[in-house]
């Protein structure tokens, strides 16, 4: 059965993709509004910035973090609802450490033991996970005031200077990340960087998604297709081995469609080290432009997301470590499971890991990394 008002682009065995359509009557132009978000403990302002496209799908960003607040979609009947895990306020992202919808950096990930060598010198950065360092450190860039430009009605540009020594990493790294809402329903990410010293760096979105709408409950339902035949297994403290291992026969076999929820509790190692899947995916590429990484849809909605990148690799995080603890938009409880990530990215503790692609940048080099996240309903 096809919806009314929507049109199949694309048919991929039982699963129909339509492509989105208003069922606003015609169609209204892209705009982008803001307002204050408050102010950070150190008195820092806060915007949020509301981006509209002729759909009336709307990325609400936080220019604290460069956070994705909110993400309205429409599901097969053209209801919308907010696919994303995160607070109300700006209050509730502050006392945070889930990275909610967060750019996370300036490494993104896990790198061992918080230590790193480049042009033979040792670095020592911030261990906040355990032993190692996650996500760029006590004070990663999902903790700073970026500073924003409307590049037009469809674009938000974000830009931060990540000062030489800050989190033990080197060089000046002047980070640009631009959010543009398509009106074929997709919030494409642009990442950019420059540096004025040898550095590492991976950027990434932490936006966690829940198809049926955050807070409706465990994305286990939800199917995941990732276009990956490998993946880096990790030891205990969630770093890579270092091996490129085959996701045949496994539980990490996402080649085609699977419940996400089908073998998250496979007796597995990886799966008991995870408490679920925690894991880096090796994507299969051809070359370096934008191909697809991962398909996730939500069989009762009808809602379908697609996953785009240029980077090597995808974390797909089923949000093991939520507990019901935290407490999150309209006062809903985020308990385990209750959505998922994937975070593409290049590899975990790639500075340490001489077998996976280079994480380095040099002064003169230029990093632009894209993602693209595209929503799309399917018939029943
Ligand atoms: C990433 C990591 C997870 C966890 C989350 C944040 O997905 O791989 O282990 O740290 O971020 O909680």
């Amino acid at each position: 059965m096809i919806a009314r008002g929507l049109i199949p682009v694309v048919a991929l065995g039982a699963l129909t993709i339509m492509s989105c359509s208003s069922s606003k009557g015609p169609a209204a132009a892209h705009k982008m509004d803001h307002r204050s978000f408050g102010q950070t403990a150190d008195g820092q302002n806060v915007d949020l910035y509301t981006l509209t496209n002729s759909n009336g799908m709307e990325a609400d960003i936080s220019t604290y973090g460069a956070i994705v607040v909110s993400l309205k979609t429409p599901d097969r009947n053209g209801k919308f609802a907010d696919v994303v895990l995160g607070f109300d306020d700006l209050k509730g992202y502050l006392g945070a450490s889930t990275y909610f919808g967060a750019v996370v950096g300036r490494y993104g990930n896990r790198i061992a033991k918080g230590k790193f060598s480049l042009d033979g010198k040792e670095y020592t950065l911030a261990r906040n996970n355990g032993e190692n360092s996650l996500h760029g450190g006590l004070k990663g860039f999902d903790k700073q005031v970026w500073k924003a430009r409307e590049v037009g009605p469809e674009s938000l540009e974000l830009s931060y200077l990540s000062k030489d020594g800050e989190e033990g990493y080197p060089g000046n790294l002047s980070v640009t990340v631009t959010y543009t809402l398509t009106a074929d329903n997709a919030l494409k990410i642009d990442y950019d960087a420059t540096t004025d010293q040898d550095t590492v760096l991976n950027l990434t979105n932490h936006s966690y998604f829940n198809l049926a709408g955050e807070g409706s409950g465990d994305i286990l339902g939800q199917t995941m297709m990732i276009n990956a035949d490998r993946y880096t297994p990790v030891d205990k403290g969630l770093i890579p081995t270092g091996e490129l291992r085959s996701v045949e026969g496994t539980p990490f076999d996402f080649r085609k469609p699977q419940l996400i929820g089908a073998r998250i509790n496979a007796d597995d190692e990886q799966i008991r080290i995870a408490g679920g899947y925690d894991q880096n995916f090796v994507l299969n590429r051809t070359g370096d432009s934008l191909e697809l990484a991962a398909r996730a849809a939500d069989p009762k909605s009808g809602r379908v997301m697609e996953v785009l990148t240029t980077q090597p690799g995808v974390q797909f995080y089923t949000s093991n470590f939520l507990d019901g603890s935290v407490h999150g938009k309209g006062g809903h409880a985020y308990a385990r499971n209750a959505a998922f990530c994937l975070e593409t990215q290049h590899f975990p503790d790639s500075p340490n890991q001489p077998g996976f692609p280079t994480s380095e940048l040099k002064p003169g080099e230029k990093y632009h990394q894209e993602t693209v996240f595209r929503f799309l309903t399917a018939a029943q």
